[in-house]
């Protein structure tokens, strides 16, 4: 009888974590007797059957290693209907049985319909540094890029207190505050400029900046996330500029957010969230996404990531202000 065969492919951004998920993905399933399939760029592998069998050597040194070594892509063409279901018969006729997707919302989206329209059996693992999915307290990548982003303030808030100047920081989060609040906590900002804000967050900047020059502050950080309504950090800082004079410098530390040896927390959940989505497939479980939730590992229905995102704490992002006194 031929062996069950899982394949697992890593979608989207990448996210440091995300090979320490795919070495438990394979060695889980070699402890349990399954065949592993790596499929290689995402659904655009799936799409070109670019899969091979991984051993357990191929995982070997790479739990700290961030990226992923099935490399990723944003693949647009799986969002034809016809194109995934052609590779949900080129995956039958491999004798795949089942996939686990490592990625984002776009990700667990197309394993959705892959399983809905075709009846593969899809996991998915959280594995995206914008921490953006539903259900979810916790996304592989999520503590590696905020530790990344605070190390790189703590460094600018050096120099922003030397020469006395504001400095506008960008973080990543096309649609996501949560990179920017919570680095916002960490680093001891001054304020804080997110997608999700229900306020003209360009005047609340200003309130808050007015309320720290008459209190004698002479440098501030502002985190400002990708994503925000009131522009990227060069507009906003245009507009400061000319209406303040101010002596200020814009920051985007971009993708190094994305890169990095993964943090102990990365490293950990890609590991049970790898070998928990191996067992859940080999025992019959469909359709399905790994999480976390109160620290406790959690299954959720592939049909909740429709869900609205979860939106940054309000009791963090009503502390920066506070704590910038
Ligand atoms: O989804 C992760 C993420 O890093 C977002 O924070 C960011 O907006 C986006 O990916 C950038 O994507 P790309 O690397 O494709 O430009």
């Amino acid at each position: 009888m031929k062996p069950y065969r899982i394949g697992v492919l890593t979608s989207g951004g990448d996210a440091p974590g995300m090979n320490a998920a795919i070495r438990a993905v394979v060695r889980q399933s070699l402890d349990l007797g399954v065949d592993v399939y790596g499929i290689y760029r995402g659904f655009q592998g799936l799409v070109d059957q670019d899969w091979r069998p991984l051993s357990s050597r191929n995982c070997a040194n790479i739990l700290q290693r961030g990226g992923t070594i099935l490399n990723t892509a944003r693949c647009h063409a799986f969002k034809v209907k016809s194109v995934r279901a052609q590779a949900a018969r080129d995956l039958k006729e491999a004798g795949i049985d089942s996939l686990v997707v490592i990625g984002g919302d776009g990700s667990f989206t197309g394993a959705h319909l892959l399983g809905e329209e075709h009846g593969i059996p899809c996991a998915g693992i959280p594995g995206t540094i914008d921490n953006d999915l539903p259900g979810t307290e916790r996304t592989l990548g999520f503590d590696t890029a905020l530790n990344t982003a605070i190390g790189a303030i703590d460094k600018i808030r050096d120099t922003a207190s030397s020469h006395e100047r504001l400095f506008l920081v960008e973080v990543m989060g096309r649609s996501s505050g949560m990179i920017a609040v919570h680095t916002a906590i960490a680093c001891g900002a001054e304020a804080v400029l997110y997608p999700e804000s229900h306020v003209d967050s360009y005047a609340a900047l200003v309130t808050q900046l007015k309320a720290g020059w008459e209190r004698g502050k002479r440098s501030s950080i502002v985190v400002v996330a990708e994503g925000d309504q009131a522009g990227n950090p060069y507009e906003v800082g245009e507009r400061l500029r000319n209406e303040y004079n101010l002596d200020l410098r814009v920051v985007v530390l971009g993708h190094i957010q994305r890169g990095g040896s993964p943090t102990a927390i990365d490293r950990i959940w890609g590991s049970l969230w790898g070998s928990e989505a191996v067992k859940r497939l080999v025992a019959g479980e469909k359709g399905f996404y790994l999480g976390a939730q109160a620290n406790e590992l959690v299954s959720i229905p592939l049909s909740r990531i429709h869900d609205a995102r979860p939106e940054p704490p309000l009791a963090l992002t009503k502390l920066v202000p506070t704590l910038a006194l």
